[in-house]
């Protein structure tokens, strides 16, 4: 037998558990999902209580990057439930605590009772840990976003497809040399991020790009 595959995620065992539980919840809501739900009308009302949370594996990743980069501030292009967010606050927090300076994760969420289930899962996870590392801007991000934005070491693109290049946009010039650009189902959903990624795989706009084998694709983008 094959010994389990290592957790980077530094975390009390409540906070694991509850990591589990939630990707555990998302993964049976995806399942019973219509096949055509990329293409259904109504779109926002059928995801208003789903998680369509970041795969536990790509978690894990972005998490062991945010800490072998040390990355004090990440913005966050997709809350939902909060699901990633916990990985990345407790990478910001350990990464305070390990370099000091300060940091906080910017996450960002349009629906209000998203937002507050958000809240309560931090609250689940602890104050010190994940909440007090997290500033949560509620409402359409391309609003959100547009002020207080500290140098960004990572952004995270987890969002439907047609916001997802204007908001980097909003991001770029905040985006640090060096930072890093990481979007969720790169391979799968090419055709719905072509306009995202021909921008970040133009030579003039300064990134270098990497697909990751993921489960429908990782694309990490550098700015050089
Ligand atoms: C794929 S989910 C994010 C999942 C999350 N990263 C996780 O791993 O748990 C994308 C979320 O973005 C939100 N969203 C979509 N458009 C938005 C916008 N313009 N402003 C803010 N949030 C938005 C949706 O409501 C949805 O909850």
């Amino acid at each position: 037998m094959s010994a389990p595959t290592p957790n980077p995620v530094v975390a009390p065992d409540h906070v694991l558990a509850l990591l589990d539980r939630l990707h555990q919840e998302s993964l049976t809501q995806e399942a019973a999902l219509p096949s055509t739900y990329l293409a259904s009308g109504g779109f926002d009302d059928l995801m208003r209580d789903k998680f369509i949370a970041l795969d536990q594996d790509k978690s894990q990743f972005v998490y062991q990057l945010a800490r072998a980069t040390g990355a004090r501030n990440i913005v966050e292009i997709g809350t939902s439930f909060g699901v990633s967010t916990i990985y990345l606050a407790l990478a910001v927090g350990s990464n305070l605590d390990n370099l000091g300076g300060e940091g906080k994760v910017i996450a960002t969420e349009k629906e209000h009772t998203k937002a507050e289930k958000a809240r309560q899962y931090w609250q689940e996870a602890g104050n010190d840990l994940v909440t007090r590392h997290i500033d949560l801007r509620e409402g359409d991000l391309l609003e959100t976003l547009t002020k207080d934005i500290p140098q960004i070491d990572l952004i995270l693109l987890d969002i439907w497809a047609p916001v997802a290049l204007p908001a980097l946009k909003l991001l770029e010039p905040k985006l640090r040399s060096g930072g890093v650009v990481i979007l969720d189902n790169s391979i799968s959903s090419a055709t719905r991020y072509k306009e995202l990624l021909e921008h970040l795989r133009s030579p003039k706009n300064g990134y270098t790009n990497l697909t990751l084998p993921y489960s429908k694709g990782l694309e990490m983008s550098v700015k050089l």
